[in-house]
């Protein structure tokens, strides 16, 4: 839950650092598991930067979370070895069956899917994370199964 001092504490001690958005962003979704519209409000008067430079660095970066995640998180991978081994198109489809699009989370907040980057897993791709359990040489049935197993 938005807490407006913890927030205000959190900029403080970052603030005098060289590049403090990143740390900033990343310690406060850490504390409050997205960055929302307040959290980007208070970054911005307190670095004295405008919300939109706020919004492009936590809409450019696959790590910042707009809204809360749901209670499981899967990260499918989308870098280059994974998508050549159909880990894409097994993502589309999955994506597709649950109505969602990346970042999104399913309407019961039992699933949230996130892109993801390279796991340092490339041998056995196409892989995914799920609660930060990775699995390895999925499928379409086998990643359809993995989002199954969030309940
Ligand atoms: Fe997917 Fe490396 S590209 S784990």
């Amino acid at each position: 839950i938005w807490n407006l001092q913890r927030a205000q504490e959190i900029i403080a001690r970052h603030k005098a650092q060289e590049g403090p958005m990143l740390p900033i962003l990343h310690e406060l979704q850490d504390r409050f598991g997205s960055i929302g519209e307040e959290a980007i409000r208070l970054v911005a008067q307190s670095l004295n930067i405008t919300r939109a430079e706020v919004y492009g660095v936590v809409s450019f970066y696959h790590d910042f979370r707009q809204a809360p995640a749901g209670r499981h998180v899967l990260k499918i991978c989308r870098a280059e070895a994974c998508q050549s081994m159909g880990g894409e198109d097994y993502a589309a489809a999955l994506l597709h069956s649950l109505g969602l699009e990346w970042g999104q989370t399913t309407k019961d907040g039992r699933l949230t899917i996130e892109p993801v980057y390279c796991l340092g897993l490339c041998a056995c791709a196409p892989n995914a994370m799920l609660d930060g359990q990775p699995r390895a040489r999925l499928d379409a049935t086998t990643l359809q199964a993995l989002a199954g197993e969030a309940v």
